[in-house]
């Protein structure tokens, strides 16, 4: 089934083309970033327009780069949820109304199950039975797959979300949005630190604590004339947001004997928790999935993959 995929859940509008054999003819993106930088982060209204001015030109260098007439495409997969609500509904709406006009199924996908199915795309050997971890600017959680592609959420996060705590602590210290490639940029400038926060809730993820531990320790050394150090705080941040990740993975391998990890979403990218989770599955016998660095972020070829896998 040629299925053509179309993500706008936030600040990427993106189109691609992936065959039934999990093949990525195209996969268009144009980030939004740029705009809502100024900002300090995204601001919905914007976004949904920027996507309605985006998506034909996107579409159109989906095509071109395919190589295929719009006529081949054989099944429309959108994400229909969870994201912001109107830059969703673009993406929905030109999803469904294409499959209507091409009298070809539309799939509506979970945006989730888009970054899980998307590790597929990196990784064509990956079976499940497996844990996921997926993490992102909105989402921390952990789902156990069985080998039919179904997910069951295992733990979530009772806060923040991972890349969200990133994103707010890079504020703080005076850096632009998105802040998770510069703080493990700074973080990447120093080696040794004492870690001055440490958090591992027993059943779920929390980052709102280390959020605001990092603010408090901030506020204080300004107050007391203190110049930052802000290499140290990015890898201590960086760190502790890591340790909690790995904790939680090291135990629910145990509990549910699996065999196979997969690590998905923007954060996915960062390279300092790719080098713990290789470390950590090394020592347990468990083989690592990770999606190339750029399918980590948001996509449209993920999306069509959920379509394609029929993951739920
Ligand atoms: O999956 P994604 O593109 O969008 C959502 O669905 O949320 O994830 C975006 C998040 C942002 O919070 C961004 O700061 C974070 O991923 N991120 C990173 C890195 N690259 C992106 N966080 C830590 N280290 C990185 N290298
Ligand atoms: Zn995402």
């Amino acid at each position: 089934m040629l299925t053509l995929g179309v993500e706008t859940s936030c600040d990427e509008t993106s189109v691609a083309v992936v065959d039934e054999r999990m093949r990525i003819l195209s996969n268009v993106i144009i980030s939004q970033i740029d705009i809502h930088q100024q900002y300090g982060g995204v601001v919905p209204e914007i976004a949904s327009r920027q996507h309605v001015a985006n998506i034909m030109p996107v579409l159109d260098e989906a095509m071109r780069k395919a190589q295929i007439k719009i006529t081949d495409i054989q099944q429309v997969a959108a994400t229909t949820r969870p994201g912001l609500p109107g830059a969703v509904m673009v993406g929905r709406v030109f999803g469904d109304s294409l499959a209507t006009a091409l009298k070809v199924p539309f799939v509506g996908v979970n945006h989730l199950h888009g970054h899980i199915a998307g590790l597929k795309l990196s990784n064509p050997d990956l079976r499940p039975p497996m844990l996921c971890l997926l993490i992102s600017g909105g989402h921390t959680a952990v789902y156990l797959l069985d080998d039919t592609w179904t997910t069951q959420l295992l733990c979530t996060t009772t806060d923040d979300a991972i890349g969200e705590a990133f994103d707010k602590v890079a504020r703080v210290l005076g850096m632009p949005y998105p802040g998770g490639p510069k703080i493990a940029r700074m973080a990447d400038m120093t080696a040794n630190f004492t870690p001055f926060i440490s958090r591992s809730p027993k059943e779920n993820f929390s980052y709102s604590g280390l959020k605001t531990a990092v603010l408090n320790y901030v506020n204080y050394e300004q107050q007391v004339g203190h110049s930052l150090n802000i290499p140290q705080i990015c890898a201590n941040f960086q760190y502790c947001a890591v340790e909690q990740l790995l904790c939680k993975i090291k135990v629910l391998l145990k509990k549910h004997h699996v065999q196979n990890l997969g690590i998905c979403g923007g954060v996915a990218a960062n390279q300092y928790l790719r080098e713990q989770f290789t470390n950590l599955c090394d020592e347990q016998g468990v083989r690592l999935y990770l999606p190339r660095p750029e399918l980590c972020g948001d996509n449209a070829a993920m999306i069509a993959a959920a379509a394609l896998l029929g993951i739920k």
